[in-house]
């Protein structure tokens, strides 16, 4: 029996008001510059959580723009899943927060951990669960505070992170539209390279902890970026190969934003020119999970892909985890 095909009915994103420039590393006594931050990174500023922006409140309004632009009501929901390495609360999950935010009372609701291949992990799940007749109607957000997760006091990472969310209304396709291709794979022997060392079970918060600042992300960037650059070409061309399609058909490829390099070697690999690839790390710096989806919907509303338009997405995070898909829009 044909499978049914799934797509993204609509996007939402939701990102804080306060924006934090590169300038503004001076003034919490960070030892770095504009000119250095943008040659290794290409960011130039990022959003930054205020007092009253959580997890669940920046997934919430994210997932109310999504399901407003595809007409879906809160009751209609029949599960959500939350992808974020920030929960605002290590019990419950994330997702019966968002739930109880939306009203969404008939939902399943439950979190993913991959780092910034949650959302293409989600979306591959959101699929599985359609098309084999657990759902209709799927809502993924991801939603990531790594402001909270951040050590503000470490130069080689503190320049890289953002805050935000970013949300997807999936349901069975119309006229051909939908989920063409996914890849995801995941090396747990690496996962020491980019990590947060305590504050889970095995070394629970202490004051010992709070004081190594154990509890915080801690990365080997350059071993990172090597195996970021290796991984997110091999998932293009897995996800190009399962669609049986090539570079050159892809109408725009939103890679995970971490680091424009890594971006542009992601681009050079799969043949695609960097006039059909969207870039807005300089903006939102490295929003974990939220960087596909809020680049996904700034992209439609600017009216860079509409319907129909060819998507490649791909991704590559702590765990490591890296992943792929290319969708009909
Ligand atoms: N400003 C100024 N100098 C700095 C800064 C800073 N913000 N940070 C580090 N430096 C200094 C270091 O202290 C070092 O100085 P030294 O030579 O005197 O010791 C020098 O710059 C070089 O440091 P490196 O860490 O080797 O710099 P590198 O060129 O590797 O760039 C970076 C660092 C930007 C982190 C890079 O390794 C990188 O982009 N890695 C990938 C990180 C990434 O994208 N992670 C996320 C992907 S996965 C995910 O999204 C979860």
């Amino acid at each position: 029996m044909k499978r049914p095909s799934v797509q993204i009915s609509a996007m939402g994103r939701s990102v804080p008001a306060r924006v934090m420039t590169n300038y503004d590393f001076a003034a919490i006594g960070i030892e770095t510059t504009h000119e250095w931050v943008m040659e290794r990174t290409g960011i130039s500023e990022r959003h930054i959580a205020g007092p009253d922006d959580t997890t669940c409140s920046m997934g919430a309004k994210a997932a109310r723009i999504a399901m407003q632009r595809a007409g879906v009501l809160p009751g209609e929901i029949d599960i959500i899943i939350c992808s974020t390495a920030t929960p605002d609360r290590l019990l419950p999950a994330t997702a019966v927060d968002i739930q109880a935010s939306l009203g969404a009372s008939r939902a399943a609701a439950f979190d993913i951990s991959a780092a910034c291949c949650g959302f293409l992990y989600g979306m591959t799940m959101a699929e599985g669960l359609i098309q084999s007749g657990a759902a209709e109607t799927v809502l993924l957000v991801s939603s990531e505070k790594m402001s909270a997760i951040t050590d503000w006091t470490d130069r080689a990472t503190c320049v890289l992170f953002g805050d935000g969310a970013g949300a997807a209304v999936i349901r069975r396709s119309q006229k051909g539209r939908g989920i063409l291709s996914t890849f995801m794979r995941s090396d747990g022997t690496l996962a020491d390279l980019l990590y947060r060392p305590a504050g889970g079970a095995t070394t629970p918060m202490s004051p010992a902890v709070l004081e190594a600042r154990t509890h915080l992300v801690h990365m080997a960037g350059r071993e990172v970026f090597k195996h970021a650059v290796r991984s997110m070409a091999e998932s293009a061309d897995r996800a190009l190969d399962g669609a049986r399609i090539n570079g050159g058909d892809i109408d725009l490829l939103i890679p995970h934003q971490a680091n424009l390099r890594i971006i542009e070697a992601t681009a050079k690999h799969a043949s695609i020119p960097m006039s059909k690839v969207y870039v807005n790390v300089d903006r939102y710096g490295n929003t974990s999970s939220a960087s596909i989806p809020i680049a996904l919907d700034e992209a439609m509303q600017k009216g860079v892909v509409g319907e129909g338009s060819l998507v490649l997405m791909v991704a590559f995070g702590a765990g490591f985890t890296w992943a792929s898909s290319v969708v009909r829009l």
